[in-house]
């Protein structure tokens, strides 16, 4: 097996007396799709916070490509190349499309005004090359304007423009149409075959069945089962789900 590009080490998370993780330990392959399921308060959504920076691990480390590393804000994770996803994804209503693509990273001129028309155009092409959802015609449309789906389109479009190496989704498909899932599912499909792995926290085990190589359940904080999707079936791990 080649190097993981993130791997968690023994990973424990205390919020006063509670232990949210108790030595979590997975990793994460290149280009692999990860499906990270469990049942409520299992533990799944802090994981992801712990992976995208957001919290600090009580004890235990990650490595990246192989390396100890410690993550104490969203940047360091989004340097390692980690882009994380929620159902109304960190983007601004009140901007346009293409502001939101370049939040943080703006293009500007050397005198330091904003490079729109530049911006503009390669939020078009990353819009209509990586991205197709309906109804997304242009990308001066306000944030605020989208649905949930369209919403989480424009975040895809940034991760890819950016050449992200791991998209974290919690719970992404939750309050998607049936055609938004559909579209959803197919660019983490699409994501994977350009080798970005994918971690994909949902409660659906049918979408989960759909884009995932590989399953990581938790209980209680822990990983009680990690295994491969040619190794295992919908009804089994609904029986882990559920009586772990
Ligand atoms: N910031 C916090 N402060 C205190 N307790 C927290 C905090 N975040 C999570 N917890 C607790 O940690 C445990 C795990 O929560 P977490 O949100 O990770 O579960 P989950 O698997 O994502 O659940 P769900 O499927 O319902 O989203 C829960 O008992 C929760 O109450
Ligand atoms: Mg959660």
């Amino acid at each position: 097996m080649s190097t993981p590009i993130l791997e968690l080490h023994n990973i424990c998370k205390s919020f006063g007396a509670l232990d949210a993780l108790r030595s979590l330990s997975f990793h994460i392959g290149q280009g692999e799709v990860i499906g990270l399921l469990g049942d409520n308060g299992a533990g799944k959504s802090t994981a992801v916070n712990l992976i995208s920076g957001i919290h600090k691990p009580t004890s235990g480390h990650l490595s990246v490509d192989g390396k100890q590393t410690l993550f104490t804000c969203r940047m360091d994770s989004a340097e390692a190349g980690i882009e994380t996803i929620y159902q109304n994804t960190a983007l601004v209503d009140s901007l346009s499309i293409t502001r939101n693509i370049f939040m943080g990273r703006e293009r500007c001129s050397g005198g330091g005004f904003l490079k729109l028309s530049d911006m503009r155009e390669i939020a078009m092409e990353v819009l209509q090359s990586a991205v197709h959802i309906s109804g997304i015609d242009s990308p001066d449309m306000l944030v605020g304007e989208l649905s949930g789906g369209q919403k989480q389109a424009v975040a895809i479009a940034r991760a890819v423009f950016f050449k992200r190496r791991i998209l974290m989704l919690d719970e992404p498909t939750s309050a998607l149409s049936v055609r938004e899932t559909e579209a959803l599912l197919n660019q983490v499909l699409r994501l994977k075959a350009e080798n970005v792995s994918s971690v994909f926290v949902t409660h659906n085990l049918y979408h989960a069945y759909q884009v995932c190589d590989r399953f990581v359940i938790m209980s209680h904080g822990t990983k009680v089962f990690d295994v491969a999707k040619a190794d295992t079936s919908i009804s089994q791990l609904t029986e882990y789900v559920v009586l772990t």
